[in-house]
């Protein structure tokens, strides 16, 4: 984390909703950046973690009312981040629509409207595959039952917090399509192979769109701080590399010093998708309106840190050097 602001943020104010691996990141950088920050977590645990790094806390279920008096409306910044983390259609369709419905109610019922509002979104909303470069402006998904909550949150969050007359939920707003989230402690992939996996799920001629957690926190932080003519924006936000799985698995194998495994060709048991559709997401919009650049192009940059050469390998139960 760098404590170097993109613009002063100092005394303004932030509120975080969902404080998962990019929000509670996020809500800690906020501190060292200076603002009054309010993280909303339904986990006491992370609550007491984020307390401790000087956030204000509040412990409660987004999609509820049941916080919206507790946290003060018209902050300056409002980042919703939650994912449900798994589950079935009904969790996700509580974490992110009945989420967002919430927040925006909360919104728009006090005086002052929301300064900018950002809503990470995901690359899961696009159907496209056949090695397709993906721009914002290409259709989304309706036909699998979780991108269409996804698209469904997009839109009850544009239409609101476009609605020009009272009261409206923010002064201006962004969506941020996230592709693959790996950083510190987030590397499955890697754990994998740590692991001593001799086969892997699925195929590896795909290419994976990913991008760093700092990319990420980074891209959130220059949408708070885009120039006030900068309003209203759909972003994706992708490294430069879109390698193919089997790329980074080979050059992760190497790195540990372990054989590369193969690939099934069968899906895995919990995976969603049978084929994980090759397409390249295309993030120069927030390149060209924000002047965003990944600090990780690729993900060989990603995980020289989570993955130094030499690093311990788990070997028969045993690690070694
Ligand atoms: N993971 C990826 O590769 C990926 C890819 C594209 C886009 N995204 C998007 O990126 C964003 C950040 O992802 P992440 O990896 O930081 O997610 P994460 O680590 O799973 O954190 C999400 C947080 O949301 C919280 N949450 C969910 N439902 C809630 C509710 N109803 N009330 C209060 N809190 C709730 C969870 O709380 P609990 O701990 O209580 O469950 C969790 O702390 C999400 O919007 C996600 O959809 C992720």
């Amino acid at each position: 984390m760098t404590a170097d602001a993109p613009i002063n943020f100092r005394g303004r104010r932030l509120v975080v909703f969902g404080a998962g691996y990019i929000g509670a990141e996020v809500a800690r950088q906020g501190v060292a950046y200076g603002l009054r920050v309010t993280a909303l977590t339904r986990n006491t645990e992370s609550a007491r973690a984020l307390a401790a790094a000087g956030v204000e806390t509040v412990v409660a279920d987004l999609a509820t009312p049941e916080w919206h008096t507790m946290i003060e409306g018209g902050a300056d910044f409002v980042l919703n981040c939650v994912s449900s983390g798994g589950g079935g259609a009904e969790n996700y369709h509580r974490s992110y629509f009945r989420g967002m419905a919430s927040m925006l109610a909360w919104a728009c019922s006090g005086s002052d409207k929301i300064g900018t509002l950002v809503y990470t979104s995901s690359t899961a909303v696009y159907p496209q595959g056949d090695g397709v470069i993906v721009d914002e402006g290409m259709a989304t998904n309706r036909s699998d039952d979780r991108a269409k909550v996804l698209v469904d949150t997009e839109e009850i969050l544009t239409a609101l917090a476009n609605k020009t007359s009272s009261p409206s939920a923010a002064t201006r707003w962004f969506i941020l399509r996230l592709a693959g989230i790996y950083g510190p402690g987030r590397h499955h992939l890697l754990d994998q192979l740590r692991a001593g996996a001799t086969e892997l799920p699925g195929r590896g001629d795909h290419r994976l769109n990913l991008a760093h957690r700092n990319d990420i926190c980074a891209a959130i932080w220059a949408a708070f701080a885009a120039p006030p003519a900068v309003a209203g924006e759909i972003f994706n936000v992708a490294d430069e590399g879109a390698a193919t799985k089997a790329e980074v698995v080979a050059w992760l194998s190497a790195r540990l010093g372990v054989p590369t495994p193969p690939f099934s060709g069968k899906a895995a048991e919990n995976a969603r998708r049978a084929v994980t559709p090759d397409r390249v997401i295309g993030s120069d919009k927030i390149r060209r309106l924000l002047g965003w650049r990944p600090a990780y192009p690729t993900f060989r940059e990603g995980y020289e840190g989570v993955c130094p050469i030499g690093y311990h390998v788990k070997v028969a139960g045993d690690m070694r050097p």
